[in-house]
């Protein structure tokens, strides 16, 4: 790849872009009031709640709750790459991409030549199935007609264990090339003492099935055995090119056939992908032998709000199941759909759809059970609702799940659900779960101490406001006097406004926009975009400074105490307290507090 692109240059294409004119020249937008509407290109709606302020250079949507800059635009709506999306901008701009470390990478190169191999490669296996009776009578008896194949770039390895060496590594480069891309294997040291030095070719015998990215480049290949034989599939290594926990088969397809991805079905294999394709389910992908990534999340929800999850209704696939609702949870939140469906014994998609057709499948994907369903099913088969105890233990189940939902509509619902569930009030539920009741609900009544978390939050929603008006309007910053007290709670939220704070003031001009994009390869970046969209009333600089300056010096005055009082619970919890921590303990919790 490129070197990195300088910082330096994202704020100024951000303070060159007029993110008005970017979404304009694709949305209608109309001006209302200081800001600009539209239907919101990213949800299906008939009144308008989608608004870009030209003020902040951030979009936002009331109904389905997108926003960003006018780079996370592109990328969405456009689906770009972060990288294409400042060349898009600057290219409007009439700027060049500077890169970091100057001049053409010379890694650039060496990439574009394993892209250029795995190319020919893939050409290699396609002109070899076309001669392979064998291999076409397989594909054949699986149920693929040779338009399906085709579009799949489906191929074949013959027999034999240097074809591909022999073709494309003549030469000494051309053997390293091979050996980066994954194509062929260095003999053993054993097996070097009696043949000599050499290499084979990793796959023989086997259909291929090229790995593309989102761009059509081949980054990778997996081969099926034809008859009997282990391994069943064998992959390409993790190499530069390809990393397993990233990609997902079948994407580039479905954007080659599809203009609009409205849903998107992740199922586990190959062959799954490409049956349903031919049935007329365009829509699928696969995980490469590998559990669901939080990568392969972001790529599914730059796509579409609608994914479901296809597992066998095995144990293994339950586990499975389970295991990807546990990644999905940080991604669950309004706007998106999550959906498991599983499937019936013995059949995987592939079978099933060739048994039932498109219809009769596409009936089960309506019918999948949501995340939120599926997780209360799951948990509810752990305990006995009919006692006490076991509600008491459904409760004590779904905190460390609920734990990582985001704060929102969505977790609100599913903790609703769930009260439901353990037949208690729903502000009361949440208070047990640490999440912090909705202003205006009475704490419940048996809540000794109250929970570690549910302290946390209550500063927390101090600490996200403090945020949202340093993103909102980074020249409040300069009103605040000693950031850097934020920092002896030792809690993130807080690092990270101190941080926010001191970019702010050591760069007074920096827009939102700019400060926000600062980010985006930090955890805390979706976070930080949402707080900038928020739509709060525009104060001014000055009056929104002083809120400001007034919400530190109350988190800075409250740090000291509540870390300490994080070390006294946590000694009761472990080890117990003395008379005198037990006397300290009371008195900190007694004291009186800021409001949250
Ligand atoms: N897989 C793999 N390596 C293996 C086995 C499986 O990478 N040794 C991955 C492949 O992506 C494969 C998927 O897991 O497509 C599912 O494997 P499996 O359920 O064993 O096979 P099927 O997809 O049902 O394959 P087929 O229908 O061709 O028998
Ligand atoms: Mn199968």
């Amino acid at each position: 790849m490129a070197g990195r692109i300088p910082r330096a240059f994202i704020d100024e294409l951000i303070a060159r872009t007029d993110i008005v004119e970017v979404i304009g020249s694709r949305v209608p937008l109309k001006k209302a009031g200081r800001e600009w509407k539209a239907c919101c290109p990213f949800h299906g709606e008939k009144t308008p709640s989608f608004t870009v302020s030209q003020q902040k250079q951030f979009y936002h949507c009331f109904g389905c709750g997108v926003h960003g800059t006018a780079l996370t635009f592109l990328m969405e709506h456009d689906r770009l790459s972060f990288p294409d999306a400042v060349e898009d901008l600057a290219g409007r701009a009439g700027l060049e991409v500077p890169r970091e470390g100057g001049g053409p990478d010379p890694r650039d190169r060496q990439l574009d030549d394993l892209y250029a191999l795995n190319a020919n490669v893939d050409q290699h296996f396609r002109d070899a199935l076309r001669d392979s009776e064998r291999a076409k009578e397989y594909l054949k008896g699986r149920g693929l007609v040779g338009e399906t194949a085709a579009r799949y770039h489906l191929g074949y390895a013959p027999p034999g264990w240097d074809a591909v060496l022999k073709k494309f590594g003549a030469t000494d480069a051309g053997r390293q090339a091979l050996l980066a891309a994954g194509l062929i294997i260095e003999r053993s040291a054993d097996a070097q003492k009696s043949s000599g030095p050499g290499y084979y070719d990793r796959f023989r015998d086997r259909v291929m099935f090229p790995i593309r990215d989102s761009r059509g480049r081949v980054v990778g290949f997996g081969g099926r055995v034809i008859d009997q034989g282990e391994p069943k599939y064998l992959n390409s290594p993790e190499t530069v090119l390809f990393h397993k926990g990233r990609e997902l088969y079948g994407l580039y397809e479905a954007r080659q056939q599809l203009r609009n991805i409205a849903r998107l079905l992740v199922v586990e294999g190959y062959m799954d992908v490409v049956r349903l394709a031919q049935a007329g389910i365009h829509y699928a992908v696969a995980t490469l032998g590998t559990a669901t990534t939080p990568e392969h999340l972001s790529r599914l929800f730059r796509v579409t709000g609608d994914v479901v999850f296809a597992f066998d209704g095995d144990r293994a696939g339950r586990q499975a199941a389970w295991r990807a609702l546990e990644t999905c949870l940080p991604f669950a939140k309004e706007g998106r759909q999550l959906k498991f469906l599983f499937l019936p014994d013995g059949h995987d998609p592939d079978t099933l759809v060739a048994a039932e057709g498109r219809e009769a499948f596409e009936a089960r994907l309506d019918e999948a059970l949501p995340l939120s369903e599926y997780l209360v099913r799951h948990l509810s088969a752990e305990v006995d609702l009919g006692s006490v105890d076991g509600r008491a233990k459904l409760a004590e189940l779904a905190r460390p799940l609920l734990a990582r939902l985001p704060e929102g509509v969505y977790r609100e619902l599913l903790v609703d659900r769930l009260a439901r569930e353990v037949r208690m009030p729903a502000p009361r539920l949440a208070g047990l779960l640490g999440l912090g009741a909705p202003a205006g609900a009475a704490p419940g009544p048996a809540a000794p101490v109250r929970p570690r978390t549910a302290r946390l939050s209550g500063r927390g929603s101090l600490a996200s406001q403090a945020i949202a008006r340093v993103v909102q309007q980074p020249a409040a910053a300069r009103e605040v006097r000693h950031p850097e007290g934020l920092r002896l709670a030792g809690d993130r939220a807080l690092d990270v406004l101190a941080e926010l704070i001191e970019m702010a003031q050591s760069e007074p001009h920096l827009s939102s926009a700019q400060l926000v994009e600062r980010w985006r390869d930090r955890p805390e970046h979706e976070r930080l975009a949402e707080l900038a969209a928020l739509p709060l009333p525009d104060l001014g600089a000055e009056a929104t400074g002083r809120e400001l300056a007034a919400a530190v010096e109350r988190l800075t005055a409250q740090a000291g105490p509540e870390r300490r009082l994080d070390e006294l619970i946590e000694k009761a919890a472990n080890e117990g307290l003395s008379d005198e921590e037990k006397q300290e303990l009371r008195e900190l919790q007694a004291r009186p507090r800021a409001p949250g």
